[in-house]
């Protein structure tokens, strides 16, 4: 088998995006959409990834850091897709293998696709195998062009179709796998003929078929796969796409979502068995759920929150980095911000713990079988002692538990 190394094109200005942030960290469900191509790559298994890098390329390599497998490439003026890839030529010149080449933009991309991609490229010997997709809305997307017998006799971008190209529904998302030597030698090739005056790399598709060399196109993508994101219309097309993918997992794990459609669940949150996810729910950032736990509705869970087994949080209930042992209970409007909470305590409608003071923000720490009333206020730092029992309607500091002995804690149960 041939080795496999993989190039992601992601230095791009991305001007329909209208944006100073580079297109690949705009968000899909929580993460970068680049990180989800890069998951796709690691996923096949290739043995290194080039990403090539350009508008705000600093950006981003920052937010990914230095990654074992990643070579950062910089492509200095953005003058097209194949431009970018021969930016890579210094590493890959010489590189006897196969060059597996996606869009940063294109974050839907699954590994088994790419896996297909592969399958194919190898049994039928192929010096390029393109995956393709039939969309009802072709717009915008480079065309795949056949000649009588089913052939692929090239690509032709959007802005150069005659009005019978523009009518074909076979697209280009840009998941290709090459022969590397041959990539490379049709590269230097290409010329910038075109509306655009770019380099295409679609061109060096049709150059490679032009010398003869075996190409292939297979529609292997389904149209959900397919989607670029060029424009924040289609960035928010492709987080609902992504959002579908993300819940359909977690039911087959186990996870009832009573409400798909008004329900939004970040990529890189987990949720255990027998957990039920009301409507109007939002859980943003790394938050981990355990079994047997009811959700909402309009729940709003943050970054940094863990919650337990049987956890009970119901309507308007916020939770920002915190831990919720087994069997805590927040029905009504709270706030659960920095706290440890522990096991089976009760927060009554509208209690809140004050975790920041203006300046900074502090930790409460709640014991185990702690009752607190209603519309309480819990100041951090604060450490409440297993069973502490707070009244309804209190304002609890540590200094008001210190002045009174520790009895603001047992209030209630001598009131
Ligand atoms: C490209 C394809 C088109 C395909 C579509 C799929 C070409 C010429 N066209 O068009 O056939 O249907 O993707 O989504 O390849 N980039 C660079 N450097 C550059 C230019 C682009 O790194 O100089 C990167 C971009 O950041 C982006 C990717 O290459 O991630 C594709 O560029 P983009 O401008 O989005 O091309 P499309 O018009 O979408
Ligand atoms: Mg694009």
């Amino acid at each position: 088998m041939a080795e496999r190394v993989a190039i992601i094109l992601a230095a791009g200005v991305s001007k329909r995006m209208n944006t100073q942030l580079a297109k690949v960290l705009h968000e899909v469900c929580g993460r970068p959409m680049l990180a989800y191509v890069l998951d796709a790559c690691r996923e096949i298994g290739v043995s290194k990834i080039y990403v090539v890098v350009g508008f705000s390329g600093e950006h981003v390599k920052e937010r990914f850091g230095e990654v074992d497998n990643i070579v950062w490439v910089e492509q200095d003026e953005q003058l097209g897709t194949a431009h970018a890839v021969m930016c890579c030529k210094e590493h890959l010149k010489d590189f006897d293998g196969e060059t597996l080449i996606l869009c940063g933009d294109g974050p839907l991309i699954r590994a088994e696709t790419l896996k297909t991609l592969i399958e194919k490229h190898e049994s039928g010997q192929s010096a390029a195998t393109l995956a393709t997709a039939v969309l009802d809305d072709p717009s915008g997307y480079g065309r795949i062009i056949r000649d009588a017998y089913g052939n692929m006799q090239g690509i032709v971008e959007d802005s150069d179709c005659t009005p019978e190209q523009l009518a074909v529904k076979e697209i280009n998302p840009s998941n290709y796998l090459f022969n590397n030597k041959v990539l490379f030698e049709a590269l230097e090739k290409v010329k910038p003929d075109n509306v655009k005056k770019e380099y295409y790399l679609t061109d060096a598709v049709s150059g490679i078929i032009g010398t003869g060399h075996k190409v292939e196109a297979i529609t292997a993508l389904s149209p959900e796969e397919a989607v670029g994101i060029n424009s924040r219309a289609q960035l928010s097309e492709a987080s609902k796409i992504m959002q579908r993918r993300i819940q359909r997992e977690l039911m087959e794990n186990g996870v009832t979502i009573v409400d798909p459609d008004n329900t939004w669940i970040d990529a890189r949150a987990q949720i255990g068995q027998d957990t039920v996810i009301e409507p109007f729910t939002y859980i943003h950032g790394e938050v981990k759920i355990g079994r047997g736990c009811r959700i909402g509705p309009f729940a709003y869970l943050r970054h940094g929150t863990v919650l337990k087994n049987d956890v009970v949080l119901g309507v308007y209930t916020e939770v920002k980095n915190s831990i919720l042992a087994d069997g805590v209970r927040a029905r009504h409007h709270s706030f659960i911000g920095d706290a440890t909470v522990g096991e089976n305590v009760n927060v009554g409608a509208g209690s809140i713990t004050a975790n920041f003071d203006g300046q900074n923000i502090s930790r409460t720490n709640i014991g185990n079988n702690c009752y607190i009333g209603s519309g309480a206020v819990l100041i951090a730092p604060l450490e409440l002692k297993d069973g502490s029992h707070i009244n309804a309607g209190t304002v609890v500091s540590q200094e008001s538990i210190n002045e009174s002995g520790g009895k603001a804690e047992r209030d209630v149960s001598e009131g």
